[in-house]
């Protein structure tokens, strides 16, 4: 899939911006804080419905503006669509060839896209909910019945949690309502394990042979589910819900000293290794930034697989900061069949000739041109 071209009101610094894409590489080049970042992010907020940036959607609305829209048309394998993203304060509005969607979960998946920002090193070297988000939000690109149940999940979730610390105050003696919860979590927590267990199977095995490829051959990169509950995936549906309902059991007494759920996929977390040792610990910079490449790199074809198609790849400044080999390993992957939209602050870093070539895009002050 790819762009046609790109549409912002009111986003971040743009005022008006209409773009049109050609080829199959868009290098936006300027010095810091002109707008290069706030494209690409625009792009991603298309596809997912929310900032990589920000949880905050009013910060993408420019300060003179009271509301922003982002639109494109977009070439899928099945004909053309329409989406269009606007924004207020009251909040936001996605749109499919001009069709209000009721829910962004039906939204999500038009366009599909994965960025690559320096912030990414996090899912290697950061915490476990930084990880715990680009699982969720990876499935969620692809498939719609797990948004739905994370959403559930996180609201059942919240009640739970509500009625410990009402335990734990002394605030309730209904104790017996905490059972409903647990059924109901129980099920929710089990379709999220499940299609967890497989995305990271499927996932490993991509980032693995990518990963053996950037190294020639001499790093086995591993991803490991760290599981807080009894679940394998050996389990049948029923047999998963059953351990679960047992574990609740268990760490009730403690729940109730704590006021909140202490297992599930709210708390997992999942590991690198590379060649058995735990990268996140003591993986040298090099390898915690190629681990982080190759999982995107993965990423890439685990969309293709799941949906049929190619997503659009947006490279917000890691371009220049990998070495030539792995530029050159990266461009390969994606010669010819992913649109790229590449952002840097100059072309001196980006050596290789298909990059050299790409349709560029000056970049100042909110304002773009193609006249550098
Ligand atoms: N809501 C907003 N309204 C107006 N301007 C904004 C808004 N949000 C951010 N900006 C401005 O956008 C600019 C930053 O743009 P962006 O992050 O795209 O820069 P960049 O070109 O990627 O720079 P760098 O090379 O440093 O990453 C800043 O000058 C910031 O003040
Ligand atoms: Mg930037």
């Amino acid at each position: 899939m790819y762009l046609r071209n790109l549409a912002l009101s009111h986003y971040r610094n743009y005022d008006e911006l209409s773009l049109t894409f050609d080829g199959q590489i868009q290098l936006f080049i300027g010095n810091n804080a002109q707008g290069k970042t706030n494209v690409l992010e625009s792009i991603y907020l298309l596809s997912l419905a929310k900032s990589h940036r920000t949880s905050r959607d009013k910060e993408l609305i420019a300060w003179n503006a009271d509301y922003a829209t982002v639109r494109s048309e977009v070439e899928r394998r099945y004909g053309s669509v329409r989406l269009e993203i606007q924004l207020t304060a009251k909040g936001k509005r996605a749109k499919i060839n001009g069709l209000e969607q009721q829910k962004l979960s039906e939204y999500i998946g038009a366009l599909n896209a994965v960025m690559f920002a320096p912030e990414d090193l996090a899912i290697v070297k950061g915490a476990p909910a930084q990880r715990r988000r680009f699982i969720d939000m990876e499935i969620g690109q692809v498939s719609r019945p797990y948004l739905h149940n994370l959403s559930q999940y996180n609201k059942v979730l919240a009640q739970r949690n509500q009625l410990l610390k009402d335990i734990m105050a002394r605030k309730t003696h209904s104790v017996e309502m905490i059972s409903i919860w647990n059924t109901q979590l129980a099920e929710l927590a089990v379709k999220l394990l499940r299609k967890r267990f497989e995305y990271i199977r499927k996932l490993e095995t991509w980032a693995m042979n990518i990963h053996a490829g950037i190294t020639d051959g001499k790093e086995v990169l591993s991803l490991h589910y760290e599981n807080t509950t009894p679940v394998v995936p050996e389990m049948d549906a029923n047999q998963a819900v059953e351990s679960l309902l047992d574990a609740f059991e268990k760490s009730f007494e403690k729940e109730k000293l704590r006021g909140s759920t202490l297992i599930g996929p709210h708390r997992d977390d999942f590991s690198l290794q590379i060649n058995g040792i735990d990268v996140q610990t003591y993986g040298s910079q090099g390898q915690q930034r190629t681990s982080a490449l190759s999982l995107k790199l993965a990423e890439i074809e685990l969309i293709k697989e799941e949906v049929g198609e190619y997503p659009v790849l947006l490279l917000d400044d890691v371009l220049s900061e990998l070495d030539e080999h792995r530029q050159t390993l990266l461009l390969e992957t994606i010669q010819n069949k992913v649109q790229t939209f590449v952002s840097s602050t100059g072309v001196e870093g980006l050596k290789h000739q298909v990059i050299r070539q790409a349709a560029r895009h000056y970049v100042r002050e909110g304002k773009i041109s193609s006249e550098g």
